[in-house]
């Protein structure tokens, strides 16, 4: 993804959104439930899930800008999404 954007490459751009946001949308219930039992974390499991649906947005909404071809977009919403990763991982990766 970094790379796509450094080299301008929009394609790349969006079909990595669109791949983010197709793995946001194949995480199973079933291994969410187990993953937070596992970890002790199933009390905080509305969290998890409406940090999962941001990113889910936003990655929809990067794939837009590029093809928008709108590198500015594009650059400042992966901003959004790398810090996404971060607050979920901070938060449930124990
Ligand atoms: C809603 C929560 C959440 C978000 C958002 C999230 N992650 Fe994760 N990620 C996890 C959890 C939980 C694990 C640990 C899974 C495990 O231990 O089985 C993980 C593990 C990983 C791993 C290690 C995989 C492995 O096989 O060990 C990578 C790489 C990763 N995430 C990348 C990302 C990137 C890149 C993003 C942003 C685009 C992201 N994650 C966003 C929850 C999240």
């Amino acid at each position: 993804m970094l790379a796509a954007i450094v080299l301008l490459n929009f394609k790349d751009i969006e079909k990595t959104g669109l791949e983010i946001k197709d793995a946001c949308n194949n995480v199973d219930e079933a291994s969410l439930n187990n993953y937070l039992e596992k970890t002790k974390q199933v009390k905080n499991k509305k969290q998890f899930e409406k940090i999962d649906k941001e990113l889910h947005e936003v990655a929809e909404k990067i794939s837009k800008e590029a093809q928008r071809r709108s590198i500015e977009g594009a650059t400042r919403l992966f901003g959004q999404l790398v810090n996404l990763c971060v607050k979920c991982h901070v938060t449930f990766c124990k």
